[in-house]
């Protein structure tokens, strides 16, 4: 079981979506058979967005099925991983703008996913399932568009069936007890990747 592990969490060690991560990736590792975790630390990539000689490029790579092209490692890794974990902060009712950009990368007709006969997009990807983790300084409420925007996008497009998230919130609240919220959330996601067996 090869479980790739998107780490947008930008502020590296000091980042408690981080510490969530890790929690998750410990408890795969106690509950699944033979996980093997792939991190791609995303503050360490160089991913643009596309522009216009970049989508130029890709367009031409695209239609000639050159998929071995460097350009599109990011969408072959993903393709072949068995379980996507996203870990990303909560900015902007969203997550960072860097995330946007990876998953503008690994978005690739053809590769991770196709149009079918009456146009509609059709999934490539090995993987089905996705664990989104993120913390928030606020209360997230009904404004989880981090996570509504990627089960969009996976769902429909590259043909995940289970997408779930876990979040701790409130964490920049003056007297919140953060290490309880983080524990608690540490509880929840540990308790939702128990029930996967
Ligand atoms: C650029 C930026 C944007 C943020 N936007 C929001 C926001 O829209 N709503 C919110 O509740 N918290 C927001 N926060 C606070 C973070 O969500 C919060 O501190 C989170 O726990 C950071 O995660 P980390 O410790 O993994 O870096 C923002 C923080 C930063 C740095």
């Amino acid at each position: 079981m090869r479980v790739l592990f998107v780490n947008c969490c930008i502020r590296g060690q000091e980042s408690r979506t981080l510490r969530l991560c890790r929690a998750a990736i410990q408890q795969m590792e106690e509950t699944l058979e033979g996980v093997t975790v792939e991190e791609l630390v995303l503050d360490q990539e160089e991913i643009l967005p596309l522009n216009s000689q970049r989508l130029a490029q890709r367009h031409e790579l695209e239609e000639k099925g050159q998929f071995d092209h460097p350009m599109f490692r990011y969408g072959r890794q993903f393709a072949e991983a068995d379980m996507i974990l996203v870990g990303a902060p909560y900015w902007e009712y969203q997550f960072p703008a860097l995330l946007r950009c990876y998953l503008e990368q690994i978005s690739v007709g053809g590769l991770t996913f196709v149009y079918t006969e009456d146009g509609r997009p059709k999934g490539l990807c090995k993987a089905s399932k996705l664990f989104y983790i993120t913390t928030a300084g606020g209360p997230i409420l009904d404004r989880n568009c981090g996570f509504d925007y990627i089960k969009t996008l996976c769902g429909n497009m590259l043909g995940f069936t289970d997408m779930d998230y876990v979040a701790a919130e409130c964490l920049d609240v003056w007297g919140v007890d953060v290490e309880a919220k983080l524990r608690e959330a540490e509880e929840v996601l540990r308790g939702k990747i128990k029930s996967w067996r």
